[in-house]
């Protein structure tokens, strides 16, 4: 089947007045803090792609790694005619790993809200699999998706969630997110989960406080975004980047530091930010596979396989339904 052409928009999501709704609520709490999707505008996306090449950032590697030494194997976990809906359209040589050893795929559904990210994703993998049927569907992957009807009977759908994004949501809304893709797969779909392990704490600070400073560029990009996209008046200087590990919530918590008392304005709005105020942008949990097994049990998943590493610093592990959902 030749891929179709596609209508990809492009315009800003969220919509300014959202944004400034989103961040507004978000610097009025006590707590001062703001969601980590928000690091993802293009040049987010560069430098994010730009991490995943740092020397201490393990986890893409660790990843890749695992899917060269297994994507065989997960193939054959998975059955032939499988619909692979990913979530997020992120990293193109992690799918085609996948992909190059699937039986027979239905199609592929990268789920991606950046227009651009989305586009760009589409062109790879057609030019990688030109008969591979590809349904890209422009959405926010945290939400009940409408999936495109498949150009063929499939015998799985399988959702795809690479990079250990489901340690960017806390253990609630990651419980959350999990039930929603248990109720897309279908009862005899899975889900294939790329999650990365708690370890030595020095090895995972040092992967999120690279020595080129990329994520710490990344992190401030997130104040230049708000003032490009809302006009806000970040003095991108007066701010900086810090990515602890904490032991006992097993996760790095990253924060936007002020390093000066002062104040911002957002929209017509004016926040002060006391000398080293910390505003909380983003939280990448670390899970043992006892942890996560049981986060699962909590969506009504198990975990049929896990595929890791000898030194056990990443896995990518296989759910489908478990027995009774536990609230
Ligand atoms: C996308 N996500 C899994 C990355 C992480 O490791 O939490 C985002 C990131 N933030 C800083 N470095 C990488």
């Amino acid at each position: 089947m030749s891929t179709q052409p596609y209508d990809f928009e492009s315009e800003l999501y969220p919509p300014p007045a959202v944004l400034l709704g989103i961040v507004q609520r978000g610097l009025g709490a006590r707590a001062k803090r703001l969601p980590s999707w928000l690091f993802y505008d293009r040049r987010g996306s560069q430098l994010f792609e730009s991490i995943c090449e740092q020397p201490e950032y393990y986890l893409t590697r660790c990843e890749m790694a695992l899917l060269q030494a297994h994507a065989g194997e997960i193939a054959d976990t998975l059955g032939p005619d499988v619909r692979l809906v990913e979530y997020g359209s992120g990293n193109a040589a992690k799918t085609r790993l996948l992909l190059e050893r699937l039986h027979a795929p239905v199609c592929w559904v990268p789920v991606e809200l950046s227009a651009t990210a989305l586009e760009a994703s589409v062109r790879q993998m057609s030019a990688l699999f030109p008969q591979l049927p590809v349904q890209p569907l422009r959405a926010d992957f945290t939400r009940p998706l409408r999936l495109p009807i498949p150009p063929r009977a499939l015998r799985r759908t399988v959702l795809y969630f690479p990079g250990s994004t489901i340690g960017n949501f806390e253990a609630r809304e990651a419980v959350e997110l999990l039930r929603k893709m248990r109720g897309e797969m279908g009862e005899n779909g899975g889900v294939l989960v790329g999650v990365d392990l708690k370890k030595d704490p020095a090895l995972i600070e040092a992967a999120y406080n690279d020595r080129a400073g990329v994520t710490a560029a990344f992190t401030l990009n997130l104040l230049a975004r708000l003032n490009r996209e809302l006009g806000s008046d970040f003095d991108l200087d007066a701010f900086g980047h810090r990515a602890r590990y904490n032991p006992m919530a097993g996760r790095v918590e990253t924060a936007l530091v002020s390093t000066r008392a002062q104040y911002v304005h957002v929209g017509r709005q004016p926040y002060h930010f006391a000398e080293d105020e910390a505003m909380q942008v983003e939280y990448s949990c670390k899970y043992s596979p006892a942890d996560f097994a049981a986060l699962a049990a909590r969506a009504g998943l198990e975990v049929a396989r896990l595929w890791t590493d000898p030194e056990g610093m990443f896995s990518v592990q296989y759910l489908v339904r478990g027995g009774a959902q536990a609230r």
